[in-house]
């Protein structure tokens, strides 16, 4: 038997996980006051975060921002966003503001059924399985019936279930394929209940009904499962000008170098993967950051955009820009699936707090948000990369975390700040020019002394 394989880890006190973390890393002993130095004061606060995850030692902290001077569909508002790469932040608030003075961004919902699966293998002939099916679905629907009234009672339920035969993927492999309306709730263990309950309804059917024959009651559910590609949950959201009011201070000619570069830029991202991940990556920079701060699943909105972003059949680029008549309009169109009662959003005090910021939205008007967090975030870096280049920005901010990493204090840093002003920012160059000032300070000291 492993020795060094510890049982029972979760059931440890976070003392106990500690001291399991000092003895195999040789850490001080003092890392236990350290890490408690990052927990909230207020014991019943902490207890919330730890009850989040499994095995916590402490909390991990990340900046929790706000980006002002966003207007969505004519509502003012302020995003609160949780990121560890400020130029993110620093872009949102930009295009906010920016587009704030030309009419704002717009959204629009344009859909928000969700789905799930039942896997399962079935030897019989699927032609006879379909022409059974609606006598399979009323069963179906009846037997969840306990799970579903409290949904429908809130306008949601169960939109849909299909039977499909998909034999290419495996032999005698079949899927019920259910569509869900979940309205305010992510609603993902509603789904998962009732395609657990779908499944047993299933099984029961091909067990009992006279309608299968012997040798083919046997069933075998592989699993039952939600599915975060919701392409049928998507939002649009989009921002326009005329192409001469690009640029701020700038001639009509130079807005129209900008927005043909602009326009560039996207079909790029369009056409070719190893640009259009990069592109979509920023755009979840902004996306996730809001998702975080409202305590939504950032991994799930993710994925389904990454697939959304397939969907085509090759993956693109989630923006589009269109330049007729001198008007520059820019969009996003993106399947995503958020909640905003329930979960991490009604217990993380700072999530809660974030939902008050955003004045209480529905989860339709949070897709409509997220959406244009994405798209202010593309715009912010696409604008970037097509004038001045992302560094110049990148490094004014990475420059504070340098200052951070090398405990610069704090009246130290406006000279330095200066000094790297129109210089290329590097951790050694700044190093380089911070030992440079201590050590003519040194030098002047010494003198003094002398005399
Ligand atoms: C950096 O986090 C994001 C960008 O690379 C996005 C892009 O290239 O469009 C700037």
């Amino acid at each position: 038997m492993d020795e060094s394989i510890l049982k029972g880890f979760s059931k440890y006190t976070k003392q106990q996980r500690i001291v399991a973390l000092i003895l195999k890393y040789g850490f001080q002993e003092d890392l236990a006051s350290w890490l408690a130095s990052f927990e909230n004061s207020d014991s019943s606060i902490q207890k919330i975060i730890d009850d989040l995850s499994e095995n916590p030692i402490s909390s991990f902290h990340f900046p929790f921002s706000i980006a002002p001077n966003f207007l969505v569909n004519g509502k003012k508002l302020f995003f609160p966003l949780v990121s560890e790469e400020s130029s993110v932040v620093a872009a949102l608030s930009n295009a906010a503001g920016f587009w704030a003075k030309r009419g704002g961004f717009h959204a629009e919902v344009l859909g928000t059924e969700k789905k799930g699966q039942v896997h399962f293998i079935w030897k019989g002939n699927p032609e006879n399985l379909q022409a059974i099916f609606s006598e399979i679905k009323n069963k179906i629907l009846a037997e969840s019936a306990l799970l579903t009234a409290k949904m429908e009672e809130r306008g949601g339920g169960i939109t849909g279930i299909e039977l499909k035969s998909l034999p290419h993927i495996l032999p005698n492999y079949f899927q019920l394929d259910a569509g869900f309306e979940t309205c305010d709730a992510m609603g993902a263990n509603f789904i998962n209940s009732c395609l657990e309950q779908f499944g047993k309804s299933l099984l029961d059917y091909f067990e009992t009904s006279e309608k299968i024959s012997e040798d083919s009651r046997e069933c075998e559910i592989i699993m039952s499962i939600l599915s975060n590609y919701t392409p049928e949950s998507h939002v649009r959201a989009w921002v326009e000008c005329p192409v001469a009011d690009l640029l701020e201070g700038k001639s009509p000619q130079e807005c129209e170098l900008f927005a043909r570069k602009f326009e560039q830029a996207i079909r790029i991202s369009q056409a070719d993967v190893s640009r259009a991940v990069t592109h979509n990556k920023g755009i979840f920079n902004g996306i996730d950051a809001l998702a975080i701060a409202t305590g939504n699943d950032f991994r799930a909105i993710e994925a389904c955009g990454h697939a959304f972003a397939a969907r085509n059949g090759h993956y693109a680029g989630l923006t589009d820009v269109q330049i007729n008549n001198g008007k520059f309009r820019f969009s996003i169109e993106l399947a995503l699936a958020v909640g905003v009662v329930g979960g991490v959003t009604a217990v993380h005090p700072l999530a809660k707090l974030s939902m008050q910021i955003l004045d209480n939205p529905t989860a339709e008007e949070l897709m409509m948000y997220l959406a244009v967090a994405g798209l202010a975030s593309n715009f912010g870096a696409v604008k970037a990369l097509v004038s001045v280049g992302i560094q110049q920005g990148h490094m004014k901010m990475h420059l504070s975390n340098i200052l951070n990493q090398l405990s610069i204090p704090e009246g130290r840093r406006v000279e330095i700040e200066q000094h790297f002003q129109d210089k290329t920012v590097s951790f050694s160059a700044v190093k380089e020019y911070w030992e440079m000032l201590l050590k003519r300070e040194g030098t002047k000291t010494q003198s003094k002394d002398l005399f």
